[in-house]
Parts: structure tokens; C-alpha cells; sequence
């Protein structure tokens, strides 16, 4: 075998034997539940972004089935190429009229979003013209604690990059001061998807407005769960018209995939039509799967009740765990609850423990989180009951105490 390919099975022999390598249940049936089954073991799960508990909707599930009779099972072509379908305008007017916006843009996959728009709200324009700032690239300003594909999206710019201390706004300032005659693009998660808290929105918008600087926030944990009827982490800090772009995922509350960004002026969207490569030379959403996306909107738009379940089931956990001894982070009511175990070897074994007494609940570590910050991502559901949630707490405190944890 040649040494170049020997390479991988070194890496993945090492992690291997040092116990590093993740490993990967195969769930049969159903997973948006919060009982699974393994190996015809049930499992309780507390890993799912399923938040409302619309994965398991049988009224989406009836309109994607529609969507198939209608639509078949594939797209053909890209929208650039081949014409865009009705349903595609139709989900992508519905979503601008329930953020309060211009228009919105839809793309298979959230990563995809990011990937596609990031760059091109500051990469300079191919053509010559006369354009404010000259034809130069931007700088972005990213948080630290950004998600993985915020991260790569933000590699592919050929704008410079400025990485802040994770939501210190004198750090934001700074930069954005030393940063003062460029096109600057701030870029934040809304709900940090490892950590479970806010971004600074209020201070953040402050500031763009001070330094002329375009602000794009990641909702992808916020959509559906937060705002007035689940518009998410902008509505509900009140700074929606003052965010240029916001970006969402359709595979936490929305139950589906997919994913899509906002604009606050028709001419952004435009431009991005025409210049976001992973919309122009990417397929979109399967059409039956957005057929089941209207139906989502309608359910996060009526949602109030399943957006409280969500909400105690979370505090309830998250004050628990506190009051057991636990190092939680996150905002009160929001279903991200982590739990620090501050060691790789900590995180592991706590989560197969809990494997080993049917829970299902992730260890995380790096990439996805720096070292030393390893943790179990618990996510609560609002199809979770009281006594499943009952029945990890005894689990996390009895296996909290035997690895001296708390
Ligand atoms: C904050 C954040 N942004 C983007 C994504 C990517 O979304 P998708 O699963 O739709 O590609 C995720 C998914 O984990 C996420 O947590």
C-alpha cells in the first residue's frame, strides 16, 4: 500500500487504541424520538436538535408525501439552470413575511447557506465598477466560538479574518476601530451552538451601526424556539431590522433540512442570486421536502405551546444539574444544556456510562470545542416527559459522584 494512503490508517488505528475514536450507533426505526432503538435495545436520547419535536410531525410527513406525488423525489437541475419551482418561491416568500423582511433565500443545507453567502458580503466584485469602499476585500470579524461551518466559510473569503474573545464586545470594538476605512462584516452565532448562550445582539448591532459594519448571525439553535412565534434570537432581543442577514437551519425545530438566510433589502437577495455559489451550482431543497417545510412554518408560527414545553423541560434539567453540583453553561430556558466535564477522558467515560444505562448523550469534544472545555451536550425536546428527564438526573448525579465530578 502507498505511504500516502498508509497515513489514514495510522491516524485512525492510533485513535483507536487510545480509545479516542467516536463511536456511531446504528438506530433502527425512527430517530426523531426521544426513546430509540439500538440493537433492539431502547435508548433514551438527549442528543437530538429536534427541539419542537416536528421531525415526527405526521402532518409535515403527509405534505412531503403530497410534495413526492407532485414533485417525484428529485430537483433535475440547479434553480439558475433549469427554473425555479413555485414551491421554492413560495416557501422563500412565506419565510421573508414571517422574519419581517425583503426576501430570503433557501439552500440544501445550513452549512451550505453559510458556505455560499459568507464570502460574497465581502469578496470583491469580479467586474470593475465604481462601488463605495473601491473593489477591494472586506474584513470579517468572527467570534470565537463560531460554528465549524461559520469557521470554513469564513476560509474560503479572500477577505482578511479577525477572530474576537467569545462575546467581549471591548475585544469587537477594537478590532472594528482598527478596521475603520474596510467593508467590515461581523458574523455571530445567535445561540452558540456548543454553549447554549446569547450573542450580545444589542451591543453588536450598536457597534455596526457606529462603524458602518453589515452584522450576519447564525440562528440555527434559535430559529423556531425563540421570538414572539418562534422568529427566533433576533426578535426576541428586539434587533431584528438592525441585523442585514440572518441565517437559519431547517434541521433543529424545523424538523427537516435545509437551510436559508434572510436580507433586509430585495438588492442584497439579488446579488446574492447571482453571485452565492453553492445556490448557483448546488441543487436546492428536494421540493417535496420543501412542500413539508411550509407545513413546518405553520407549526413554529402556532407553536407556542410546544415552544414552552421545550423551554421548562430545559430549565428544569439545566437548574437541576446546577443545584447537583455541575458546571452548566447556557442561557435558562434554552434546550442546550452542557454540563463541563473539562477532560476528554472525563467527557468519554461519563457518556459511555450513561450509554451503558440506555441514555444516549454525546461526548464533546475537539473539534467541535477547544481543550479543556470537553462536555456532554444534553439537548431537551418538547416531546421529552418529566420522568425521562428524571431518569437521567439520577443517572448524571449517580455517575457525577463515582467520577468525582461533583
Ligand atoms: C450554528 C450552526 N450553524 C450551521 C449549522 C449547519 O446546519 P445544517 O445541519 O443545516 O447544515 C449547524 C448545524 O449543526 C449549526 O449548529
Amino acid at each position: 500500500m502507498k505511504n500516502s494512503l498508509k497515513y489514514f490508517g495510522r491516524i485512525v488505528k492510533i485513535l483507536k487504541l487510545g480509545k479516542l475514536y467516536p463511536k456511531i450507533n446504528i438506530v433502527s426505526g425512527p430517530s426523531h424520538h426521544p426513546e430509540v432503538l439500538i440493537n433492539g435495545k431502547k435508548y433514551l436520547t438527549f442528543c437530538s436538535n429536534n427541539y419542537l419535536g416536528l421531525a415526527g410531525n405526521k402532518e409535515m410527513a403527509e405534505a412531503v408525501i403530497d410534495g413526492v406525488r407532485k414533485y417525484g423525489v428529485g430537483s433535475g437541475s440547479t434553480r439558475m439552470l433549469s427554473g425555479t419551482l413555485d414551491v421554492q418561491v413560495e416557501l422563500e416568500k412565506k419565510i421573508a413575511e414571517f422574519m419581517e423582511v425583503a426576501d430570503s433565500i433557501t439552500f440544501s443545507s445550513g452549512f451550505l447557506a453559510n458556505a455560499g453567502v459568507i464570502r460574497m458580503l465581502v469578496d470583491p466584485f469580479p467586474y470593475k465598477m465604481p462601488l463605495p469602499f473601491g473593489n477591494q476585500a472586506g474584513v470579517i470579524l468572527s467570534d470565537e466560538i463560531n460554528h465549524a461551518s461559520i469557521i470554513d466559510s469564513v476560509r474560503l473569503s479572500r477577505a482578511e479574518r479577525e477572530i474576537y474573545k467569545h462575546n467581549d464586545m471591548k475585544d469587537l470594538e477594537r478590532l472594528l476601530a482598527e478596521h475603520k476605512k474596510k467593508r467590515k462584516l461581523i458574523i455571530t452565532d445567535g445561540v452558540f451552538s456548543m454553549d447554549g448562550d446569547f450573542a450580545d445582539l444589542k451591543t453588536i448591532v450598536k457597534l455596526a451601526g457606529e462603524y458602518d459594519a453589515l452584522v450576519y448571525v447564525d440562528d440555527s439553535h434559535g430559529t423556531g424556539v425563540l421570538g414572539p412565534h418562534g422568529e427566533g434570537l433576533c426578535h426576541h432581543l428586539g434587533v431584528n431590522k438592525d441585523v442585514d442577514v440572518i441565517m437559519g437551519s431547517f434541521t433543529k425545530a424545523w424538523g427537516s433540512i435545509g437551510g436559508f438566510v434572510t436580507t433586509t433589502t430585495s438588492d442584497l437577495s439579488e446579488y446574492l442570486r447571482v453571485t452565492a455559489r453553492s445556490y448557483i451550482f448546488s441543487d436546492p431543497i428536494l421540493p417535496c421536502v420543501v412542500a413539508g417545510l411550509i407545513k413546518s412554518l405553520e407549526l413554529i408560527k402556532n407553536g407556542d405551546s410546544l415552544r414552552e414545553k421545550t423551554k421548562e423541560n430545559a430549565s428544569y434539567l439545566r437548574s437541576e444539574l446546577k443545584r447537583m453540583g455541575f458546571e452548566v453553561l447556557g442561557a435558562d430556558f434554552m434546550p442546550i444544556v452542557p454540563p463541563l466535564l473539562h477532560s476528554e477522558k472525563n467527557a468519554i467515560v461519563f457518556s459511555d456510562k450513561l450509554l451503558a444505562a440506555g441514555i444516549l448523550a454525546p461526548a464533546v469534544r475537539r473539534p467541535a470545542v477547544a481543550e479543556g472545555q470537553e462536555r456532554l451536550r444534553l439537548t431537551t425536546l418538547a416531546t421529552h416527559t418529566r420522568k425521562q428527564i428524571d431518569y437521567l438526573l439520577e443517572n448524571m448525579e449517580k455517575i457525577g459522584k463515582d467520577l468525582k465530578i461533583i
